[in-house]
């Protein structure tokens, strides 16, 4: 059954959607059944699997009549061309949910209901969440077992977080009982920075220590080509320090979803 995971934080650029295609690559390349499910009407996570144009406009079923409740997950899921990686894809429709979903009784919890569905299907499921915490993130929250946040090492990381991990308790309190924090992530990490390290140092100093992953993601530009050739960073350059990083992640979350499957 699958361990469900969102990746979050309210802040735009922090390398959500980097570390959602990269991380269920990884994941899909050790044998895990992986599905990404686009949940930013920005379409990022589609177009990073090779998804854009033309082959977008295409598409039958997105995220968005999923959320509806209008199609079952099963009907707009697709294959990607990577092993073991499907995909629930998304367009700019899926912002008209934001206002529609208001409208709805269970509101927040529509995702969830959808993805129950399809739980016996995969080994992991990582939703991409949007960079905001309204309807559609709550949904996100409340879908998953744990979150994974993506922080970046810069003196301004640090505002939102305190807001996201309220909402967080908040979600955990009232709806998503089981709801954890499974890491933070460092993305973009410059270790040659002096101030990198520094950031990082005091952000840690602010939290318990296993609450960070080891795996740090260095900034590389490998990492930031791959998206615009719609592959993966462990497909498009494998033998580059970002594919090593985003594979020692996935590593220590498949580490941990293990312990999770247990109590599911
Ligand atoms: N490790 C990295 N090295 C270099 N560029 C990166 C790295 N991670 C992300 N980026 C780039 O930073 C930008 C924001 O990343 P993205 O994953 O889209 O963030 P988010 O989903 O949080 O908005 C993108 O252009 C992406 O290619
Ligand atoms: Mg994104």
């Amino acid at each position: 059954m699958a361990v469900i995971i969102s990746i979050v934080n309210q802040k735009g650029g922090v390398a959500k959607t980097t570390t959602a295609v990269n991380l269920g690559a990884a994941l899909g390349n050790m044998g895990k059944r992986v599905l990404i499910v686009d949940l930013d009407p920005q379409g990022n996570a589609t177009a990073g699997l090779g998804i854009s144009g033309g082959a977008k406009r295409e598409l039958e079923h997105t995220t968005y009549d999923v959320i509806m409740g209008e199609v079952r997950p099963a009907d707009a899921i697709i294959k990607t061309e990577f092993k073991n990686l499907s995909l629930m894809p998304s367009t700019q429709t899926l912002a008209e949910a934001e206002i529609k979903l208001l409208r709805f009784e269970n509101k927040n919890m529509q995702l969830k209901k959808e993805i129950l569905q399809i739980r016996e299907d995969y080994d992991i499921i990582i939703i991409d969440c949007l960079p905001s915490l309204g309807v559609l993130a709550l949904n996100g929250l409340n879908a998953c077992d744990r979150i994974i946040i993506p922080m970046q090492c810069e003196p301004y990381s640090l505002e939102g977080v305190a807001e996201l991990i309220a909402t967080v308790k908040r979600v955990k309190k009232s709806s998503n009982r089981n709801l954890q924090i499974m890491g933070i992530v460092f993305t973009m990490v410059d270790s040659k920075l002096r101030v990198n390290r520094e950031v990082m140092r005091s952000i840690k100093s602010k939290f318990p220590e296993d609450l960070f992953f080891n795996a740090e993601i260095p900034r590389n530009v490998r990492i930031a080509e791959a998206p615009s050739h719609g592959e993966p960073i462990t497909y498009y350059d494998p033998g580059s320090k970002g594919a090593d990083a985003y594979i020692r992640l996935a590593k220590e979350v498949a580490r941990k979803c293990k312990a999770i499957e247990e109590m599911l």
